[in-house]
């Protein structure tokens, strides 16, 4: 998990476009000139003021106020010198630091403190913001932790779900022929009812070698021959209506299609995709032959791919049932299956980093599912 650089800061717009530090130099200029032009005419009044008078003692009183008036120019000057100080020192240079460390921070460099001495007002500011950014990180560490922690879990969760259902197939497969071989070797002997238990127990070890088969299927995706490349959409449904061409023949069924694009895209994978979703249209039809089309529109960097059909449909309500592992909405009697099918199908859409759905629309009239999947990139 990563935080990406902030986006660059927006451009002030207007007034607000001059820094700080310009606004005080021209001001600062403009005092200065005028302070100077200032002192320059009031030095001149008081000369002339000098040479007109005759009295002495009006003499003395102007040489009072001269010297006064150069104690008031000199003292503004100080406090005009002392106030360029505070501003440049105590302002725009603590103003600068914070800058630069926040500029730090939003380039990555999280662990940055943001702190200045001065002023009060700013020192205040830095570590309301300093605190927000220790919040910030971390959150973002929990975060990333349980991320991590999550993914770990999951792929343990994986490997367990392969080791067991791999290694579970062997027992199993003795289960299964050595029942049959007593009813093969000693069939003469037993009973119907001895017969009708064993042949119990051999549909049940059957029935738990199709479930542990879909479950390493399920788990093996992402993890067997599981990269991704720019491929064609339209050859992986070739190659799943051709797996599927006797149910299709049997059922009198019609497939139908849009031009389908090229997409970003495990071909084993996108082809098992195709072959649940049409397997279940031609499954679940009504009393009509079935029609299914295929189709597909660009939404942004991805494809919405589409599988409609005319069969039963499924009530809005089971929309999120139905994706999960061995949930089924008929008994198997009626239907055959374990309940894998869609639920692979979204494993294999999420690996590809779209999303599967039911779409609510077409309640009651057929059924239609509706996935994302990468674009290839490359155009169609
Ligand atoms: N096209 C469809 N029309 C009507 N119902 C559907 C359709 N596709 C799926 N369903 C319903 O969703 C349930 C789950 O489908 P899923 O493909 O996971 O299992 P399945 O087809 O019963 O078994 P499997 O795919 O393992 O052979 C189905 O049992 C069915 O009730
Ligand atoms: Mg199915």
């Amino acid at each position: 998990m990563s935080i990406h650089p902030l986006p660059p800061p927006k451009e002030p717009t207007g007034l607000g476009r001059l820094p700080v530090a310009r606004w005080f130099l021209a001001i600062g200029t403009l005092a200065g000139v005028t302070f100077a032009a200032g002192f320059a005419v009031i030095m001149t009044i008081l000369g002339d003021a000098v040479a007109l008078s005759q009295r002495t003692d009006v003499d003395a009183q102007i040489a009072r106020l001269n010297t006064a008036l150069l104690l008031v120019f000199g003292l503004l000057l100080a406090c005009g010198l002392g106030l360029v100080f505070v501003v440049r020192f105590a302002v725009l240079k603590p103003i600068d630091q914070l800058t630069e460390q926040v500029r730090a921070v939003a380039g990555g460099d999280f662990d940055r403190d943001l702190h200045v001495d001065r002023p009060a007002e700013l020192a205040e500011l830095s570590s309301h913001i300093d605190s927000m950014r220790r919040r910030v990180v971390s959150a973002w560490r929990v975060a990333s932790d349980q991320a991590e922690e999550l993914r770990r879990s999951n792929s343990e969760l994986e490997q367990f779900a392969y080791v067991a259902s791999h290694d579970l197939q062997e027992p199993l497969r003795k289960v299964a022929s050595f029942t049959q071989m007593l009813e093969q070797r000693y069939g003469e002997q037993l009973d119907d009812r001895a017969r009708q238990y064993i042949h119990y127990a051999v549909d049940g070890a059957k029935r738990m070698q199709l479930l542990i088969n879909d479950l390493l299927d399920f788990s093996r995706v992402g993890r067997v021959n599981g990269g991704r490349s720019p491929m064609d959409a339209g050859a992986a449904l070739d190659r799943a209506l051709d797996n599927l061409s006797a149910a299709l023949e049997d059922a009198d069924a019609v497939v139908t299609r849009d031009e389908l694009p090229r997409v970003d895209g495990n071909a084993s994978q996108l082809t098992q995709l195709f072959q649940n979703l049409v397997e279940n249209a031609v499954k679940f039809r009504s009393a009509e032959p079935p029609r299914i089309h295929i189709g597909v529109r660009r939404d942004g960097d991805m494809w919405e791919f589409s599988c409609s059909d005319n069969g039963i449909g499924v009530n809005q309500k089971y929309a999120d049932r139905i994706f999960l592992i061995f949930q089924r909405l008929h008994a198997r009697d009626v239907y055959p299956g374990t309940g894998i099918g869609l639920a692979l199908c979204r494993k294999i859409v999420e690996y590809h980093g779209g999303r599967l759905w039911l779409d609510g629309d077409a309640d009651g009239h057929g059924t239609t599912f509706r996935w994302l999947l990468p674009a290839a990139g490359d155009g169609r």
